[in-house]
């Protein structure tokens, strides 16, 4: 018997359960030579010894569930490489405790930094990528994305409704860490009047200008997207976090608060924030969505049974590929300004308040 150790780390996401049971299905259907441990709540079950022995029809019929039936938590990076630390040394010993062959992680950034790190302390290691922020370096997208997208558009949908027949601005605050791509995108779909995006520091005269000129063409109401990374022009030598702490310096609890606060100075018309938060990562994953985590899964079990570790399934020209770990951990992939995406929301008028 081969034992293989599962868990999901860091926010959940839409596509994590159809990843999981694609993994399962294409490792057990003609083999049932695998034994399967599922570790609670992602590398705290790993350091606290969590786990337990799964079948695989605990798998069965939860590709259209969101979240994870593994349970999952955020996991300091920091704290599992630092030296005082002893978290290291008991995820190596349960994972030899529990005699694994092989641990499937699936998981963003600080998940991937981590799951390098065992891989290097001599763990066999294969990952996915998940995350709604569409941030992991090295593959085109990863699963959760495109649920966020539809879900966040589907807010600024319904936003808009109301814009309209108040003739409000509205700032709605989409998530995304450090990158843009979430609010690029369900800007886009929602068509948007702008967005505000990590990767473009905004200057607040061209956010007015944009509204303005939206009024002189007869449009007396606006939707801003900004993704919560954003950063305006004059504080564009503060890394994210030093921002973070100057916003709340200023009283703001996030980018679209002070945006909007400052919008309601300069302009008469009413300005609204809203923010979606977690709304984005929940519910059922769209179709596109369980395809995709289901390609990662199926791919990650060809590696668990070729023994090829040490790399994360990829999506990269329309293939799956596996990426070695040490070429993705610690990168972020950031929304590129020469991209399609860019360039077609600027030829539909649409401002990056630049
Ligand atoms: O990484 C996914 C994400 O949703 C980010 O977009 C967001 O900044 C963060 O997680 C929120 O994390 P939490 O759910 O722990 O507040």
């Amino acid at each position: 018997m081969k034992k293989i150790g599962i868990l999901t780390s860091g926010g959940d996401c839409q596509g994590l359960n159809s990843a999981m049971s694609a993994f399962v299905r294409a490792l057990c259907h003609e083999d049932n030579s695998y034994e399967l441990i599922g570790i609670k709540d992602g590398y705290k079950g790993l350091i606290d010894g969590i786990c337990y022995k799964m079948k695989e029809e605990d798998f069965y019929d939860i590709s259209s569930l969101g979240g994870t039936i593994l349970g999952t938590s955020r996991q300091s990076f920091k704290e599992i490489k630092s030296k005082d630390s002893n978290k290291l040394e008991k995820m190596i010993k349960n994972y030899k405790e529990m005699a694994l062959d092989c641990l499937v992680v699936l998981g963003g950034n600080g998940t991937h930094k981590t799951a390098n790190f065992l891989s290097e302390n001599g763990l066999n290691i294969v990952t996915m990528p998940k995350t709604i922020d569409n941030d992991i370096y090295a593959t085109e997208l990863t699963f959760g994305f495109m649920s966020a997208v539809s879900r966040a558009c589907e807010y600024l949908e319904s936003i808009k409704t109301t814009a309209c027949s108040h003739h409000r601005v509205f700032v709605v605050e989409l998530m995304g860490h450090d990158a843009g791509w979430l609010a690029l995108e369900a800007g886009i779909a929602a068509n948007c009047d702008m967005i505000i995006i990590p990767e473009i520091h905004y200057k607040l005269d061209k956010v007015l200008e944009a509204i303005e000129k939206n009024r002189s063409r007869g449009k007396d109401y606006a939707i801003i997207c900004v993704a919560e990374g954003a950063v305006p022009c004059d504080c564009s030598n503060l890394k994210h976090s030093q921002f973070k702490e100057e916003l709340k310096k200023q009283g703001f609890s996030s980018a679209a608060y002070k945006l909007s606060y400052d919008i309601s100075k300069a302009i008469k018309q009413e300005v609204r924030t809203c923010i979606p938060a977690h709304f984005q990562r929940g519910g059922r994953p769209v179709a596109s969505d369980i395809i995709l985590s289901s390609c990662f899964g199926s791919f990650a079990a060809k590696y668990v049974k070729e023994q090829r570790f040490a790399v994360m399934t990829a999506l990269n020209s329309g293939k799956i590929e596996p990426v070695p770990l040490s070429q993705t951990s610690g990168l972020i992939k950031k929304v590129p300004l020469n991209g399609c995406a860019v360039a077609f929301a600027c030829s539909m008028g649409i401002s990056f308040g630049v």
